[in-house]
């Protein structure tokens, strides 16, 4: 066990919700970690009020300030050194980051995604899902390389998708359950349970065998 919680740092762009997951799961000590910075590259993302409210240093790093895409990285890394940040979050942070961002947290990015990856990778996760028409979807919490979407996977959660829903009710289904699924991947990240080899990740916890989801259900 570690003696002192894990220092994480987050990226939002947005609303912050996930980011709020993380906090509050921090604060009730249900995981051994504790959010120290977060950083926006939108200026007035609701996040940074967040995490204002919550007592933690927030950063407005409008990504438009700075000229070459280095620049605004070298910005983003150096308040996450200066607050000694050990696992770096993407929560509804809207960027692609660089090999360059990647190198200094080699294997200690995190990032949320709305779909059952490799489905649906890229912006518009839940509405892709939508109008696939599958009849289940989800989300993912994966290591983040150098593709779209395209790390290894560490928790997945899977919702129905019904015939009546609209993209918007299929959205917040996802989010509740990435509300659940972020913390999860931290605590395990912080406690050690997470073993990367090669592309796939092998998780220390307990099994969940004879699981199936049917949709529609096998019987009436
Ligand atoms: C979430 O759906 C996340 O999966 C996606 O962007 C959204 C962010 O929501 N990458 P919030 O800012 O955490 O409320």
């Amino acid at each position: 066990m570690r003696e002192a919680p894990l220092r994480v740092g987050i990226l939002i762009s947005g609303s912050g919700s996930n980011l709020q997951s993380i906090i509050d799961a921090c604060e009730q000590q249900k995981i051994p970690a504790q959010v120290v910075c977060v950083v926006s590259n939108v200026a007035g993302a609701f996040g940074l009020e967040r995490a204002r409210r919550a007592g933690i240093a927030a950063y407005a790093l409008p990504h438009q300030d700075y000229a070459t895409r280095r620049e605004f990285e070298n910005a983003i890394l150096a308040v996450l050194r200066d607050h000694d940040v050990e696992l770096v979050c993407l929560a509804g942070f809207m960027r692609l980051l660089t090999p360059h961002f990647l190198a200094a947290y080699l294997g200690r990015i995190m990032n949320i995604h709305p779909a059952l990856l490799p489905s649906f990778p890229g912006t518009h996760g839940q509405r892709d899902a939508h109008r696939y028409g599958v009849r289940f979807s989800g989300c993912t919490v994966h290591f983040v390389d150098e593709g779209t979407d395209s790390g290894p996977v560490i928790i997945q959660a899977v919702v129905p998708v019904y015939d009546e829903d609209t993209p918007e009710e299929l959205a917040a289904r996802i989010l509740a359950q990435e509300h659940r699924i972020y913390p999860r991947a931290i605590q395990l990240y912080a406690e050690g349970r997470l073993e990367l080899r090669g592309r796939r990740v092998h998780v220390k916890a307990p099994r969940c065998d004879d699981l199936a989801l049917h949709n529609p259900p096998l019987t009436d």
